[in-house]
């Protein structure tokens, strides 16, 4: 049933494409335009929504970071996401404006029923972005989109989290649709590029040699540090959950504009950081950021993992090792650039003899609070 692999983990990281692929599937006409259907919430009420709120936790919150940028750049609607097991206890505002979406693998986080439950009783609207059909998120939910990922048995998310996104993605895309926000020629680009993620992500599998190489290598190591900005940032902070929960490492990401506000005193001689760089085209200013950080920490003795676009020779002189990926559009980039991450993570527990599958102390479903 592991297809031929020596774990479901790295069965899931091969069928991302298909799952990115699937998850898109009908879902995107002829014309680029977005046929969510499913989306049971009548267009009058999502073009009155002036907030969304997302909830969820874990790898599904880091999702839920990145669809905030896209969401407020295409729609305009102010988003928030919050970890669903801190929301509840805040007394949140919400009203019947308030768009909330709730993004779960397995439909059935207690944190994140919870939270749902809270909003719904003050009366927001609920959008669950699920990969389990039937599961008790989707059926207490105003509506549903579903992920198709297919069954994910690894306790470690990989694929479920990529057709996170893409679902998210198409949300965000939708509402911008469906409330003529945003919707022309840069939408429907994107709408395209989407299309051409499979392949991309496919091409990023088969150029992951190296990076099992180097994880091999930092097997012994105690601390490994993500940095990020943008959307890079809630990569960073994947690609460290994956790694402590995978290889019981101390693993952190930090969004690189806070470096110098304490983080940089951890930096030390040999010290493995990886850094995921955004696009040198679109937003040119947080390139250039990004690389004098990569030039902060290396100039104090760390080890630079640098994850670039590639062709983004800016980058080269300052990193150790070099992990390239397609060219996407900025927002995009995640889909991509977690790839190596998981690839990284799932060597390294396996270097250092843990159970990959099934790690210590780990649920694939945590229904209690
Ligand atoms: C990490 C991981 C967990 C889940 C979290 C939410 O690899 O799998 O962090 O993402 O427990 O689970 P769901 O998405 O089922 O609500």
């Amino acid at each position: 049933e592991k297809g031929g692999y020596d774990y479901f983990m790295l069965k899931e990281i091969a069928e991302q494409p298909k799952a990115v692929a699937d998850t898109l599937l009908g879902r995107i006409d002829a014309a680029g335009s977005l046929s969510l259907d499913e989306v049971r919430i009548p267009g009058p009420v999502l073009r009155e929504v002036d907030k969304v709120v997302i909830v969820a936790c874990g790898t599904a919150y880091h999702a839920g970071l990145i669809a905030k940028y896209a969401i407020e750049h295409w729609t305009r609607i102010p988003c928030e996401t919050e970890l669903a097991s801190e929301f509840r206890y805040r007394d949140p505002i919400l009203d019947q404006r308030t768009l909330v979406i709730a993004i779960s693998q397995s439909g059935e986080t207690m944190d994140t029923l919870m939270a749902l439950r809270h909003a719904r009783e003050q009366g927001a609207k609920v959008l669950a972005i699920c990969n389990t059909n039937g599961s008790t998120i989707p059926r207490e939910s105003d509506a549903v989109l579903y992920t198709h990922a297919g069954p994910e048995v690894a306790v470690a998310s990989t694929k479920a989290f990529l057709t996170q996104l893409v679902a998210c993605y198409l949300v965000a895309l939708y509402l911008g649709q469906v409330r003529g926000t945003k919707w022309g020629d840069e939408v429907r680009s994107v709408v395209r590029e989407l299309s051409d993620i499979a392949t991309q992500v496919d091409e990023v599998l088969e150029t992951m040699e190296p990076v099992r190489e180097l994880a091999r290598s930092l097997a012994d190591k105690g601390t490994v540090l993500f940095l990020g900005r943008h959307v890079g940032y809630p990569v960073a902070l994947e690609g460290a959950l994956k790694l402590k929960e995978l290889a019981y490492m101390h693993a952190e990401g930090f969004a690189a504009g806070e470096l110098k506000h304490g983080p940089i005193a951890l930096i030390e001689e040999d010290l493995p950081v990886v850094v995921v760089v955004p696009s040198p085209r679109g937003r040119s200013v947080l390139h250039d950021k990004i690389v004098s950080n990569i030039q902060e920490i290396r100039a104090r003795g760390a080890r630079t993992i640098v994850i670039a676009e590639r062709g983004d020779e800016a980058v080269r002189p300052y990193a150790d090792h070099l992990i390239e990926i397609p060219a996407t559009p900025v927002l995009l980039q995640p889909l991509v650039a977690t790839v190596p991450l998981q690839v990284f993570a799932c060597e390294l527990a396996t270097a250092r003899g843990n159970e990959v599958d099934q790690p210590r102390n780990l649920a694939k479903s945590v229904t209690v609070e």
